[in-house]
């Protein structure tokens, strides 16, 4: 461990005003005091101040300068140039792929990371077990492994590295998969005062999937990347099963574009869905999430009498490997986000536990679009490419995003001529699941021999 000087770091402390954080210090056994020491040491105190100072200036609601913001569709004519440029990028190497799995995924009430959700309708295959297995179908389409980073956080890392250990790297080679973890911010009281999770223990939180990107270059990730010729970095969330992973027209576009960050983006199910809205924010691409928006902006429609605000983010981008290297190369000035809470911690005094109404602070990836030269969107069609698990029930749940896999099987299905059987709804009557390295995709399902397809009940193609 490094070494220390505590009466330093304790008279820095109680020079900021923290003061208070050492009252149970004596308590403390030997491990604890020391860890506790450490993270303390790792504080960075300008940027603490000016965290403290963002608290209590009034935030800067950004709905007013948004605007509406051109995109591509996908399906259109342009669609097969991109596919052949986004396939040789994959042929060749230069395109890795990344996923945020640092989120703490309160609301869906799991215990445990979230990728080791059970998500797929059958089989209940995790949401890294799809992934893995999406890459792996990649692997054996194209001549080069393509790499997957893993980002963590503290409070789920261990667990995500026996999972990722226990199942053999999904077959795609330990060589080929690499986790690290994102950084953690301490959150705050209302004035400012660092709280304690327990005895000896700042309450610190990951610092916001924008992190990612810092992150990417601390690991050093970025730099495994040039070594293995990445040009291309595919960024997803660990929440939607239907990601499709380095979608090569996404890919083609972007590139083609000569983009520095891309978006997928689907039309908004309706006002209220709960997702952010891409727009133009002063000449430049970004995302304002809904609780930015005022019930005014998400209910507002334009002259067809469609929603103004209709491009939802679904998290998916591409990210230019040298972009995100220059966006790190001297620090990091992503915006911070506040977000009040109810934190449970300690009164430093006691010990005792309570809540305390504090902030914590977070990053957002696509405050990254603010620093892009060139950025594109592309819509995509949600039936195919998003259906997130969020909630525990109802909306964006396990049960809606079965469901929403079974439709689209359905339909891949269709494609192929084979015909499911729906109630008066058109909804299936049996439960589908298709394992990604079957086919990740309607076309690869229409290379398969699909002769004695048996539809008389539920039906895994794996
Ligand atoms: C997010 C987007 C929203 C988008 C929606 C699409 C934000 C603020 N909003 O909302 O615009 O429409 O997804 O599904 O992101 N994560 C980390 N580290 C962190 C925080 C989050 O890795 O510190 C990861 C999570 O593991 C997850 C992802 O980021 O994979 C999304 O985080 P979450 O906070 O759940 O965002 P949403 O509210 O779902």
């Amino acid at each position: 461990m490094v070494h220390v000087d505590h009466e330093e770091i304790r008279r820095r402390a109680e020079a900021e005003g923290q003061g208070h954080l050492f009252n149970l210090v004596e308590t403390l056994d030997d491990s604890t005091a020391q860890s506790f020491y450490s993270d303390l040491a790792a504080l960075d105190w300008d940027l603490l101040e000016r965290l403290k100072k963002q608290m209590h200036s009034k935030e800067e609601g950004g709905a007013q300068k948004l605007s509406p913001a051109p995109s591509v569709k996908k399906g259109g004519s342009r669609d097969a140039a991109a596919s052949t440029r986004g396939e040789e990028l994959l042929a060749a190497g230069k395109v890795a792929a990344f996923i945020v799995a640092g989120g703490q995924g309160s609301r869906l009430g799991f215990d445990g990371p979230k990728g080791m959700f059970p998500a797929s309708p059958v089989r209940g295959r995790t949401l890294f077990q799809l992934f893995g297995a999406k890459i792996a179908a990649l692997h054996d389409r194209y001549p080069k492994k393509m790499p997957w980073y893993v980002m963590t956080s503290r409070s789920n890392h261990e667990a995500t590295l026996r999972y990722f250990e226990e199942q053999d790297w999904f077959g795609l080679g330990e060589e080929n998969v690499r986790l690290f973890s994102q950084d953690m911010l301490p959150a705050m009281d209302s004035s400012g005062r660092l709280l304690l999770e327990a005895p000896g223990k700042l309450f610190l939180s990951p610092n916001g999937h924008g992190g990612s990107l810092l992150a990417l270059k601390t690991s050093g990730a970025l730099k495994e990347m040039v070594d293995r010729g990445i040009e291309q970095i595919f960024y997803f969330q660990v929440d939607n099963p239907l990601a499709v992973i380095a979608d090569p027209v996404f890919l083609g576009h972007h590139d083609l574009a000569g983009a520095e960050m891309s978006t997928k983006v689907v039309a908004k199910r309706d006002a209220a869905e709960k997702v952010g809205v891409v727009g133009l924010v002063g000449g430049k691409y970004g995302v304002i999430e809904y609780s930015d928006l005022s019930e005014a902006e998400l209910n507002a429609t334009d002259a067809n009498g469609d929603l103004r605000f209709k491009d939802g983010n679904i998290a998916v981008h591409m990210l230019r490997r040298d972009f995100v290297e220059n966006l790190t190369a001297k620090g990091f000035d992503l915006p911070y986000h506040v977000a009040k809470k109810n934190i449970p911690d300690i009164d430093p005094a006691t010990g005792e536990s309570r809540l305390t109404a504090g902030v914590k602070f977070e990053t957002f990836v696509f405050d990254a679009l603010a620093h892009c030269q060139k950025s594109i969107v592309l819509e995509v069609d949600r039936a195919f490419e998003f259906a997130p698990i969020k909630n525990s029930e109802g909306e964006d749940s396990p049960q809606s995003s079965r469901a929403a896999q079974i439709t689209m099987f359905q339909r891949w299905l269709a494609d192929c001529d084979k015909v499911v059987p729906c109630d008066g709804c058109g909804k299936p009557e049996i439960a589908i699941d298709i394992d990604p390295r079957f086919a990740d995709s309607a076309a690869a399902l229409a290379a398969r021999d699909l002769e004695t397809l048996d539809l008389g009940g539920d039906l895994v193609l794996e």
